[in-house]
């Protein structure tokens, strides 16, 4: 364990005590929310040693450690994507302390583009695998022979069907598909578009891929979810801004919101 990792983890069990964590939260754009209401204590990342400084709008850099439907959670407030920094591992740190304070689960929550047409805005969508079409890896650089990690089922099967099961209970419509990371931070061309359909893509977006690479390198398992912000490019005539983005986001996230907690709740119960 890098001195980082152990001083975090340290500063941050000082701060919200020591009972251990059992799932990490990373919030994508505008579904920041989510850590408003969890029952915690919020640390900036700049309060954090080895924390992303992340500065892209639309995402709150706290990390908030309490419970969430009676689950002990540590919810990433923002996330650093490899388009702020071209750094693909900006998300380890946070992951090797989330892992250290007892944490047994990554949940990922993005905005994405849909290419599926019946996958319209505000829209969700748990992820059953992805293409990494960037070709990018945060692992890059890794010494050990860890690094060859295995993807198969990197989106853990039973936490997929718990959470198509919460879904159910919500009476809320959850797509499953395929999400291609692109690395951004210029949205798709339309070609891209056309091409990452042809590959087997539904929807596509600017992060999680490394997070997931990273939470299984590192042991944890994995999930995410997507919330549907526009139609990718050539898709439809709606317009495609990280503005708009921001605006649609909270489309998706009532939706998501509700899957979550109620996963939560089931688990706890
Ligand atoms: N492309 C990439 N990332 C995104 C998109 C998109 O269309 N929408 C929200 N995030």
């Amino acid at each position: 364990m890098s001195k980082n990792v152990k001083d975090t983890s340290d500063l941050i069990r000082a701060k919200a005590g020591e009972a251990p964590v059992s799932i990490g939260l990373i919030l994508g754009s505008g579904l920041g929310h989510i850590a408003d209401s969890v029952d915690g204590v919020s640390i900036p990342y700049a309060d954090l040693p080895g924390f992303p400084h992340t500065g892209v709008s639309g995402h709150k850099a706290n990390l908030v450690i309490g419970d969430l439907e009676g689950v002990r959670v540590a919810v990433f407030g923002g996330r650093s994507h490899y388009y702020e920094s071209g750094k693909g591992d900006a998300m380890r740190v946070p992951l090797e302390v989330v892992k250290e304070l007892g944490a047994t689960t990554m949940v990922a929550t993005n905005a994405a583009g849909s290419l599926q047409a019946d996958m319209p805005t505000g829209s969700i969508m748990a992820l059953s695998d992805h293409i990494n079409f960037s070709g990018l890896n945060p692992l890059i650089g890794e010494p050990t022979d860890l690094r060859f990690v295995p993807m198969m089922d990197c989106y853990d099967p039973s936490i997929r069907a718990a959470m198509a099961d919460a879904a159910k209970a919500e009476d809320v419509e959850m797509h499953s598909g395929v999400y291609a990371w692109y690395s951004g931070p210029s949205f798709e061309t339309v070609a891209e578009i056309k091409a990452i359909k042809i590959l087997g893509a539904d929807a596509v977006g600017m992060s999680t891929v490394p997070e997931v690479i990273l939470a299984r390198f590192l042991g944890l398992k994995a999930a995410a979810i997507s919330a549907i912000t526009n139609m990718a490019a050539g898709m439809s005539d709606e317009a495609i801004s990280h503005e708009h983005t921001k605006a649609m986001a909270p489309l998706g996230a009532a939706k998501l919101e509700k899957v979550l907690r109620r996963w939560l709740r089931d688990q706890s119960s």
